[in-house]
């Protein structure tokens, strides 16, 4: 059986991607699998914890116990996150979110021509810059998934968006996969996992919360 380290609080996660429409048969997304995300929300339940998950389009299983709100954008996504937020603990952000949407989405499929074409794309909210820049924000984890230079970008995620934990992982290692191989950031510095099933990732990753809350 799992320790109880959640017993009493409240967790909010993201998971999966996000789908921005362009026409009623065309988006932009990207190919999370929302395993990462959904395997974290069951690892936070079997620790005890009240959770909360909101999902971009994916196939996973709802895990026992979870609470699950699914959405489509990133718009969706945020307002789904903050009717959640009042009363949680910790927010984690898991959720490959598309950073762009299309200016416009049209009502009527595009129909096909031979001339090029552009889209014009309007940056999206980013939740969890906006979750831990809040006076009331719980603790906040962020995930960072990169295709090089790991260390780098995921501490400087941490700091910028002021986040108690960081968990980085390279995208060939993480992105739609069974297992990940991931970084822990903190304060203290960096501390590299054994590759390992989402699942069992998931359950460090919940050890490490319980301390920080703990703090
Ligand atoms: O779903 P799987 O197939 O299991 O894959 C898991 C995963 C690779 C998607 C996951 O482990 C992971 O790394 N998720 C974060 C992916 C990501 O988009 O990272 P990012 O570096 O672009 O974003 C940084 C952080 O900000 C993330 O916590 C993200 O959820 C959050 N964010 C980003 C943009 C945005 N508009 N809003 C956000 O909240």
């Amino acid at each position: 059986l799992a320790p109880k380290r959640l017993v009493g609080r409240r967790v909010v996660l993201t998971a999966g991607p996000t789908f921005e429409a362009i026409d009623p048969v065309r988006g932009i997304t990207n190919s999370s699998s929302g395993r990462m995300g959904f395997a974290l929300a069951r690892a936070c339940r079997q620790a005890g914890a009240e959770v909360v998950l909101v999902a971009g389009p994916c196939a996973q299983p709802t895990p026992l116990g979870v609470e699950r709100v699914d959405v489509t954008g990133a718009r969706d996504m945020r307002e789904a996150v903050l009717a959640a937020l009042p009363g949680s603990d910790v927010f984690i952000g898991v959720a490959a979110v598309a950073d762009y949407r299309p200016a416009a989405a049209q009502e009527h499929k595009i129909k096909k021509s031979g001339a090029a074409m552009t889209l014009e794309l309007l940056p999206n909210p980013d939740i969890l810059a906006e979750v831990a820049a809040r006076d009331d924000a719980p603790l906040c984890v962020g995930f960072a998934a990169e295709s090089r230079d790991l260390d780098r970008h995921a501490e400087a995620k941490r700091v910028a968006k002021r986040l108690a934990l960081v968990v980085g992982n390279l995208v060939q290692d993480g992105l739609g996969t069974e297992d990940n191989q991931v970084t822990l950031y903190d304060e203290q510095g960096a501390h590299p996992l054994a590759r390992a099933s989402k699942d069992v990732v998931a359950r460090e990753i919940v050890a490490r919360i319980a301390a920080l809350l703990a703090h």
